[in-house]
């Protein structure tokens, strides 16, 4: 991912797009009532961006409309072949009522990625930042203000060409949605424990890891069924060769904290192009090595983690990602062993990063880097 900080390229997105919203807003009080207690992923608001692409035509229609369903012929190429990809991040409220979205660009950059993967259309990054930015604002009255909520906007695209033949399809659809959002794990900032999977693997060298397709989403969730199984809350996925260096979690990167204090070194797995380049991940590397720690990509396996904490030189090991913010690991299970991580808790270091990030995506906290972006 870039090291530098990001430069915003001017907001002049190339297409226009056209606002039509409901005729029938929902009042505060029916508002108020499904922002009550969000969950994750379970309430949306009131509208939806959408953005088609033809092979002839490139990128056109882009409109702002009520939130609706879809229509889907039964032949639709995803249907079948999963040509779809999507990105996570969040609007947060700020204390001066205002609102802001976290590294945008990087979002836009990473879904362009994912598209050439999966041999789909690049969005223009301006046009994608435009579109969130144009939901939001439409739907700014539901950005929760609460400490951990935030509105969690999802864009996706996907085939509609509607065919059975395997290729590319020539056509496909754009869409923003955005749902109000608390903590994605019940019960706040609670240590997870974590199953390592060595009969099930999530990416391959050559695959489709480091892209955010929804096929790596499906082919996880076996194992993350093993892992509830198993009495554990979260999968943790090993490479695919050797099934001994650590990857990632679920849907978040991992975090592993050597020593303590000041002289604490932080560590995270280095992107093999097996795992997904997180947002936070980046963020927190940089964070990290703001305020004095030693912070670097490295590989580390199974054995490391298990050592690590026997002889106490691991004392810190958490999650990072969009949806979870950052979540501490507590103890890890695999078909061998099982161990606690440093005291079980959530360590001082973990809680200290989380209160970094959360601070300047909340705007409390001065954001040198330039990573918020304001919502006009
Ligand atoms: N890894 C996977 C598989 C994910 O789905 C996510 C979530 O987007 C992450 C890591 C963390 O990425 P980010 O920090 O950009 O949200
Ligand atoms: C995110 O953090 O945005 C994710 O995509 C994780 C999960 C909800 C898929």
């Amino acid at each position: 991912m870039t090291t530098a900080a990001p430069q915003e390229p001017a907001l002049q997105a190339s297409l226009s797009i056209d606002l039509k919203p409901t005729a029938h807003p929902l009042s505060d009080t029916e508002r108020a009532t499904r922002l009550e207690n969000p969950g994750f992923g379970r309430v949306f608001t009131e509208h939806m961006v959408t953005i088609k692409w033809s092979a002839g035509r490139g990128w056109y229609d882009a409109q702002l409309t009520p939130y609706a369903s879809l229509d889907i012929d039964p032949a639709n190429m995803t249907l079948h072949y999963a040509q779809s990809i999507f990105e996570g991040l969040k609007a947060y409220r700020r204390p001066d009522g205002g609102v802001a979205t976290f590294r945008p660009y990087a979002n836009a950059e990473r879904f362009q990625r994912s598209a050439r993967r999966l041999a789909m259309p690049e969005l223009p990054q301006d046009l994608f930042v435009a579109a969130v930015d144009a939901l939001i604002r439409q739907d700014i009255a539901w950005v929760p203000g609460e400490p951990e909520e935030s509105l969690y906007i999802r864009p996706f695209m996907f085939a509609t060409e509607v065919g059975l033949g395997v290729r590319p399809s020539n056509e496909f659809l754009f869409v923003v949605i955005a749902s109000p959002a608390g903590p994605y794990f019940a019960g706040g900032v609670k240590p997870v424990s974590v199953w390592l999977s060595q009969e099930y693997v999530r990416a391959v060298p050559g695959g489709t890891g480091a892209a955010k397709c929804a096929g790596n989403y499906a082919a996880s969730l076996v194992a993350q069924a093993q892992a509830i199984e198993q009495g554990c809350d979260q999968v943790v996925w090993l490479d695919a060769v050797e099934r001994r260096w650590i990857e990632e979690m679920g849907g978040m990167n991992l975090y592993f904290v050597y020593g303590e204090g000041e002289d604490a070194r932080i560590v995270t797995p280095r992107l093999t192009g097996s795992l997904l380049p997180g947002i936070t991940r980046d963020s927190l590397l940089r964070l990290a090595a703001d305020r004095g720690y030693a912070a670097e990509e490295a590989q580390i396996s199974v054995d490391d983690w298990r050592e690590g904490n026997a002889n106490g030189t691991l004392t810190e090991v958490f999650a990072c990602g969009t949806a979870a913010v950052i979540t501490p690991v507590g103890s890890v299970k695999s078909s061998t062993a099982s161990w606690t991580v440093g005291t079980g808790e959530a360590g001082p270091i973990t809680m200290e990063l989380r209160k970094a990030l959360v601070d300047i995506q909340t705007g409390r906290a001065e954001d040198v880097h330039g990573w918020t972006h304001t919502i006009a």
